[in-house]
């Protein structure tokens, strides 16, 4: 049996090694990646990778807490943290608090996470001080990127570096658990995450964070419409299951399956 994952722990992970976080939306892979994962992030990216909608800005709430609850009914000892979807927490401290109420009560997931940096400190500050713990998203927030746009990296720029500092700063005093920086400039990453308090989580941001994080579908070569530079294929999927498909196909056409052992 294992034990139930806390913040606290997560966040005592910091300066003892690095911390492993992926993408979840589903039973079978959170069942699959819960014993190598710190964190499991059932992201709004699953909007694309799963219903090859064309952002993220497609996901919603409904959509958010079935995903949750799948992963929650696989997860033994990650932190499972779920997106609050775009349009369901900017709008004022209540709306933010309903929607991140209505996930936690509905999934029992851990934390919810949030895209944004200072503008955002109000909402984050509200959900905390209501016992919800928040996960910041800082840099290349993909909620604010329209259809057909392409992903532009942040910090390039001395008054846009100074900004990103200003938002992680503003996030820790508003109570994050830890920041996922995406899409930074390496040196900014990096000197933001070695003056963070908190865990800082880099995609396509610095070696220096406390952590990494992927979407899953990526690293398993699972999802090719759009494959960012910060993406390292750890399997090839799609060619797997072609050759599965290709083989089942065979048989089924030449007769070779079923046999026997498979009837009844
Ligand atoms: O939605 C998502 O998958 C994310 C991660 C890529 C950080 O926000």
């Amino acid at each position: 049996m294992s034990t139930k994952p806390t913040i606290s722990n997560f966040v005592a992970l910091k300066g003892k090694r690095k911390i492993v976080c992926l993408t979840a939306y589903s039973a079978p892979m959170a069942q699959a990646l819960d014993p190598h994962c710190d964190l499991l992030l059932v992201g709004d990216s699953v909007a694309m990778v799963v219903y090859g909608m064309d952002t993220t800005q497609d996901a919603n709430l409904n959509m958010m807490i079935q995903h949750g609850q799948a992963v929650m009914r696989r997860r033994q000892s990650a932190l499972v943290v779920i997106d609050l979807p775009e349009g369901s927490y900017e709008e004022s401290l209540e709306q933010a608090l309903a929607s991140a109420n209505e996930i936690i009560v509905k999934t029992g997931a851990d934390a919810v996470k949030l895209e944004g940096g200072a503008n955002l400190a109000p909402q984050v500050r509200f959900l905390v001080d209501n016992g919800i713990p928040v996960l910041g998203h800082i840099g290349l927030l993909p909620q604010h990127v329209a259809a057909g746009n392409s992903f532009r990296i942040a910090g390039r720029h001395a008054t846009e570096a100074s900004q990103l500092h200003a938002d992680a700063d503003a996030l820790v005093s508003a109570g994050v658990f830890g920041i996922v920086m995406e899409g930074i400039i390496e040196p900014v990453a990096t000197s933001i995450a070695q003056s963070c308090n908190v865990p800082t989580i880099g995609i396509g941001a610095s070696a220096a964070c406390d952590g990494q994080i992927l979407v899953t579908d990526d690293i398993l070569g699972l999802y090719d419409a759009f494959t960012p530079k910060f993406v390292r294929k750890f399997a090839n999927l799609q060619e797997e299951i072609a050759a599965a498909a290709t083989d089942y196909r065979n048989a089924v056409i030449d007769g070779s399956f079923p046999t026997k052992d498979h009837l009844f």
